[in-house]
């Protein structure tokens, strides 16, 4: 038996003589005799009409089965007499797989995103979230498209580790539990501290020194107690890193990817993302198109702050002030890429006071060769940098930020032997669909997401 996806079949030439769908009923709507089936299987945001007869094996099942109820359809694939439609399946058996019952959460209409998050484990069966699962995995093909076409090799950097890559102090502890022992008697497995892993990038230089240009795609882990519509505790995270890089490159790089991710979904993904243009934010469309194929806004950090006070000056009102120095808030990120640009907007060059210390210190000894690029809708969604290849320097900052060399000492040895310039960058994968979507909520682009007080599924 044939049993190609909605999808396959949707798109079909020709009329197909038999055919085995399964899937979960959208709606059942009777007729005298017979009824139409609403048919989605996750394949395609479309359903498949499926109109079976009362008289058909199984069919006397037909008025058991409601909304959400798993079943499969053998039949012809025809064309349809209906209109926008090009096909629909005549039954020629009916099988209720798993019923659902009247009170189905999944109703047809439209739901509120607080009262789809308490239902993480139904909210697929939707079709803003199929389209939204649908695209974040043709974008993870993407990711990884990009990088093996530009000669990557793919690492895996680990989960847990000993250190705190960012220094900010954003850490979930890890506690071994063997078998049979007591919460607090809990064995120091690993000798010392253990930790999920913040960002991958310090593991990640070493085999950049080694490989040459390498990324990872994994799950990262923040303990950031703020409870905003971006930040997540465990979120997704892209991490190229590339031996003799400096930071144009770096950047040159960073736009090429969000740019060939962009048209990936453009291309492949037209009418999930139609869905998201339609119902959550009109201009997001537009939004990628441009991201596709326009370049990006290149601007020093001090730049940044001279047109952000010159904004406050003229009227624009920012909830924090701005100055050489300050990390800039999300209101001030939005302001550049959507009201001073309108488009992705690199930063480049900031304080080494506000950044961490394996960045490289520039000439002026005042800032150091950081990047982030700054998104409409979404603000910060890469950031990166050019590494501190020079021990001295290197030790130097780390001593200057209170930081133990110790726990360090493999990276530092990795500056004495062959060390070279190198540079990365880290972009956040949620983010990044957020943009793509014009979802607002980070908790409304991953399955199940991890915010603080929020451990339900
Ligand atoms: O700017 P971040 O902290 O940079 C790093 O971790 C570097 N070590 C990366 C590197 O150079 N290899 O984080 C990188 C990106 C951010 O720009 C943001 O998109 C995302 O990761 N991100 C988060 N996304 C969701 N929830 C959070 N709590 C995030 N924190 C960072
Ligand atoms: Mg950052």
């Amino acid at each position: 038996m044939h049993t190609p996806s909605i999808k396959t079949l949707l798109a079909s030439l020709s009329p197909l003589p038999s055919v085995l769908v399964r899937g979960w009923v959208r709606t059942r709507r009777d007729a005298k005799g017979f009824s139409f089936l609403e048919l989605n299987d996750g394949s395609c945001l479309a359903n498949l009409q499926c109109v079976v007869d009362e008289t058909v094996p199984g069919g006397d099942r037909l008025k058991e089965i409601l909304t959400g109820a798993a079943v499969a359809v053998q039949g012809e694939l025809i064309p349809s007499p209906a209109k926008g439609q090009q096909w629909e399946l005549k039954a020629v058996s009916l099988e209720l797989i798993g019923p659902a019952p009247e009170d189905y959460p999944l109703q047809k209409k439209r739901h509120s995103d607080e009262f789809l998050r308490s239902i993480a484990h139904l909210r697929p069966r939707t079709n803003k979230f199929g389209a939204l699962f649908r695209i974040r995995s043709e974008a993870s093909f993407a990711v990884h498209d990009f990088f093996r076409n530009q000669g990557f090799t793919y690492v895996h950097t680990p989960i847990l580790t000993g250190s705190d890559c960012e220094g900010a102090g954003e850490l979930f502890r890890v506690t071994a539990l063997p078998r049979g022992s007591k919460e607090d008697a809990a064995a120091d497995f690993f000798g010392r501290d253990a930790f999920l892993t913040v960002s991958g990038q310090l593991e990640a230089e070493p085999l950049a020194l080694s490989l040459g240009k390498v990324y990872t795609f994994g799950p990262t882990f923040r303990a950031e107690n703020s409870n905003t519509a971006r930040h997540a505790a465990e979120f997704w995270m892209i991490e190229p890193e590339m031996a003799f890089f400096d930071l144009t490159a770096n950047m040159d790089l960073a736009e090429a990817f969000v740019k060939a991710v962009a048209r990936h979904l453009l291309d492949h993904c037209a009418a999930d993302l139609a869905l998201f243009n339609q119902w959550v934010d009109k201009e997001c469309l537009a939004r990628l198109t441009q991201v596709a194929d326009a370049p990006f806004e290149r601007l020093e950090y001090r730049e940044a702050v001279r047109l952000l006070q010159a904004a406050c000056d003229a009227g624009e009102s920012f909830q924090y002030p701005v100055a050489f120095g300050t990390d800039l808030q999300t209101e001030h990120e939005r302001y550049l890429a959507e009201k001073k640009f309108g488009k992705p907007v690199f930063l480049c060059n900031y304080p080494a006071s506000i950044k961490p210390f394996y960045m490289r210190v520039n000439d002026d000894q005042e800032t150091v060769a950081a990047m982030d690029l700054l998104v409409p809708t979404v603000g910060e969604l890469i950031g990166g940098s050019q590494r501190e290849e020079r021990l001295e320097v290197l030790q130097a900052r780390m001593q200057a930020q209170g930081l133990d060399p110790a726990p360090y000492w493999w990276y530092l040895e990795l500056r004495q032997y062959g060390s070279a310039p190198h540079a990365g960058f880290g972009l956040g994968f949620e983010r990044l669909l957020m943009f793509a979507t014009g979802i607002p909520n980070i908790r409304d682009v991953i399955a199940y997401p991890r915010t603080p007080g929020s451990l339900e599924f």
